[in-house]
């Protein structure tokens, strides 16, 4: 008589899926992907898998982040973080249009360009033929990216920043994609020290945030779960539903939507909120959810009064903002509080209760939340 072992079962060990037990490992992530890279008592950065000199990073002018799903959100933050601390500007692609655009990296035959590939697994077809085009044309590639050995990590000369986030194995994407916007953002503070835009006191500032992120994090799960978990109740019947961000915040509207529409098939969209009255507010009616992410930054009024414009037209608002907020709280009809960090942080924090969202929806729908229809981890052919 022998006992059946399922190795698969015993990785998911008590979470009934792998995406539960990887939202829930995102502390941990977030921790791995800090670990050796900071230098807080010098406020430096050591980024030692990347393959380029201050000077390498000194003559960079432009960057082209590329990537698929919910790599590309990722992108989407980085463009802000880059933006922000290194001065560096930034353009987004979906690798799968960039790859045929007959993109102009260099600008005057100088060599000022970088390409920064975004990507879990490392293999997604689009994403290796951007960096690919990138070689073509003499600008170095970086590479972020989690799976280890992976082609993404071997063909980026500029060198793969590892997420060292530990294998994912559900298909909608998570404990990468934090890891991702932390590593993106090590990555930001890297090229800001190389150029000189943050002195080490400011970087310092940096390091004291991203050192209580994991922390937070976990926090935020606390916080979140029993809310979502009752939301999801709620609403797991809705056949649409709108997410709304605005700035660094919107590609996490993309992103939440991204979540819900791919484990649970219900319809929805993210939107930049200052668009919604372009298009989307014509489908608001009472049965609609519409997800507001508004912490308190310089965009946080205006955020007030799109809240205030969905439930003039009777829309259900989810708002997502900073544990506490009693103005938002009071305006929306529901209320997720996650804990404050720096702005350009903030997005790491508020994707998580939209994960745990998503998560319970599909559970409640009856859905195979580890393994969407139609969907594939790694997209490896056209
Ligand atoms: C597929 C997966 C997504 C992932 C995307 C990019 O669509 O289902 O979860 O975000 O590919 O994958 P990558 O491995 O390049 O990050």
């Amino acid at each position: 008589h022998t006992i059946a072992w399922d190795p698969v079962a015993a990785a998911k060990g008590d979470y009934r899926h792998f995406m539960q037990k990887e939202i829930a490992e995102q502390p941990r992530a977030l921790m791995d992907a800090l670990r050796g890279r900071i230098d807080q008592e010098r406020g430096r950065i050591e980024l030692e898998d990347l393959r380029l000199s201050d000077d390498d990073l000194r003559r960079v002018r432009r960057i082209y982040a590329t990537a698929c799903g919910t790599a590309w959100h990722a992108a989407l933050v980085a463009k802000f973080l880059i933006e922000n601390l290194a001065g560096v500007r930034v353009e987004v692609d979906y690798a799968s249009e960039f790859r045929y655009r007959g993109p102009i990296l260099q600008s005057d035959g100088e060599r000022d360009a970088l390409l920064l590939a975004f990507t879990q697994s490392g293999e997604t077809v689009d994403t290796l033929a951007a960096m690919e085009e990138a070689r073509a044309q003499g600008a170095p590639s970086v590479a972020i990216v989690n799976a280890i050995g992976s082609q993404a990590a071997r063909v980026a000369d500029g060198g793969p920043l590892y997420l060292h986030a530990g294998p994912e194995i559900g298909v909608a994407s998570t404990k990468a994609f934090t890891s991702m916007l932390v590593v993106a953002y090590l990555f930001a503070l890297r090229l800001a020290q190389a150029r000189g835009t943050l002195t080490p006191a400011q970087i310092r500032e940096h390091i004291q945030a991203l050192i209580e992120l994991p922390g937070k994090a976990a926090q935020t799960i606390e916080l979140a779960t029993p809310i979502c978990i009752e939301l999801a109740e709620r609403y797991h019947r809705a056949g649409n539903a709108l997410f709304l961000g605005r700035q660094i915040n919107y590609p996490i509207a993309l992103e939440g939507a991204l979540k819900l529409k791919e484990i649970s098939y219900i319809h929805a969209e993210g939107y930049p909120a200052g668009e919604m009255k372009h298009g989307p507010i014509a489908l608001i009616d009472e049965n609609m959810p519409v997800i507001c992410i508004a912490p308190r930054d310089h965009i946080y009024e205006k955020m007030i009064s799109n809240v205030e414009q969905v439930r003039a037209r009777h829309g259900q608002v989810i708002a997502i903002g900073h544990a506490g907020d009693t103005l938002l709280a009071e305006k929306a009809n529901h209320m997720i509080g996650v804990p404050a960090t720096l702005p350009l942080l903030q997005p790491v924090l508020n994707v998580i209760p939209l994960q745990i969202f998503a998560y319970h929806v599909a559970v409640l729908r009856g859905c195979d939340v580890d393994q969407p229809r139609n969907l594939a981890k790694s997209v490896t052919v056209e």
